[in-house]
């Protein structure tokens, strides 16, 4: 087994619990703040943990120029919304829509177990601003509401 996918199991096991990329985003996290007359501004919580995210989005001809997010939660909370915020800065709306919890996960190297409702919520935060955005460009949209467990969305929460 190569070092990596020792660490990717050490990971998945809870052993060293975090990557090198998670520490690096929980220690230094990108775009964190808001923006001023955002064109989307979406807020997630998740019941259970109590962690908050909110994110805001400057958008321009359906592309997301900037993006800013505040996280009130646990570190892996922190790392995966400056992950997704990486993740989503220069695509479409359409395109960030797509990006899943997976994604950031595995851009992040890998979380553990417990911590992978962390990246849900990252998700849905995109989710609510994106959603936001459209409400505001007088589309009809359904309101994330996730309270954190029908298991409805795939999650493992
Ligand atoms: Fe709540 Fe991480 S423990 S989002």
């Amino acid at each position: 087994m190569g070092i990596k996918q020792e660490k990717q199991v050490n990971i998945e096991r809870g052993v060293n619990m975090y990557s090198d990329k998670v520490m690096d985003h929980f220690s230094n996290p990108r775009n964190v703040g808001e923006i001023e007359n955002a064109d989307g501004v979406g807020q997630v919580g998740n019941s259970k943990c109590g962690d908050i995210m909110k994110m805001y989005l400057k958008i321009e001809d359906d592309v997301i120029v900037d993006v800013k997010f505040k996280t009130f939660g646990c570190g892996a909370a922190v790392a995966t919304s400056s992950m997704a915020t990486e993740l989503i800065k220069g695509k479409t709306v359409e395109e960030a829509l797509k990006m899943s919890n997976k994604a950031v996960v595995e851009a992040l190297d890998g979380l553990p177990p417990a911590k992978l409702h962390c990246s849900v919520l990252a998700e849905e935060a995109v989710i609510a601003a994106i959603n936001d955005y459209k409400r505001k460009q007088g589309h009809e949209v359904e309101d994330v509401d996730c309270q954190g467990c029908c298991g409805g969305c795939g999650s493992t929460r």
